[in-house]
């Protein structure tokens, strides 16, 4: 948090199947394999492109469709559809801001947009956790942290403290919903 590529609007990818990109989305993966996170945008390995990866592993999946575990997916220039107008407060890390977890509000269905690494064209309907990571890793793209995001500063909270119990009026996080994204 603090870095300058952090706060830039990263710029469009033109071709989504040149080598180079293909390097940067395996750097991200395994950055992403590494931290035991559930997504990652291309600012976090300091690329300033419109690249994000993530995946919904089974334990953060609901049980509609659009929440359901999600295999790893790579989605280039994604763009984001809000569904509803209702949004949920939910726990999210971060590996740009370590050691810290926050309570964010996101829209809890979106349709998203993009394309993969083939240049084929991904478009999903997303609820719950999934469209949380989506929000969380495009927001990276625009320079966007999920602390600016947040209405209620005192539910930023050092993952440390949660031993001292959780901050009213949200429960307690579990050890999976404090993976960074
Ligand atoms: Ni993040």
């Amino acid at each position: 948090m603090g870095h300058p590529v952090l706060r830039q609007v990263a710029d469009p990818v033109q071709d989504p199947t040149a080598p180079q990109v293909h390097a940067l989305i395996r750097n991200m993966i395994e950055t992403m394999q590494d931290a035991d996170g559930a997504g990652l945008a291309a600012p976090q390995v300091h690329v300033p492109r419109r690249v994000v990866i993530f995946h919904v592993p089974e334990e953060r999946a609901g049980d509609t469709e659009e929440s359901a575990p999600t295999p790893l997916t790579v989605l280039i220039n994604p763009e984001i559809e809000p569904l509803t107008e209702e949004k949920e407060l939910g726990w999210e890390g971060c590996l740009s801001v370590p050691g810290l977890i926050g309570a964010v509000p996101r829209f809890t269905k979106i349709r998203y947009s993009g394309l993969a690494p083939d240049g084929s064209r991904v478009e999903r309907v997303a609820e719950d956790f999934h469209a949380r990571v989506v929000q969380h890793e495009c927001d990276h793209l625009d320079g966007t942290l999920y602390p600016q995001r947040m209405t209620d500063m005192s539910l930023l909270i050092f993952q440390e403290e949660l031993r001292h119990g959780s901050p009213e009026p949200m429960r307690e996080p579990t050890e999976e919903e404090t993976e960074p994204v």
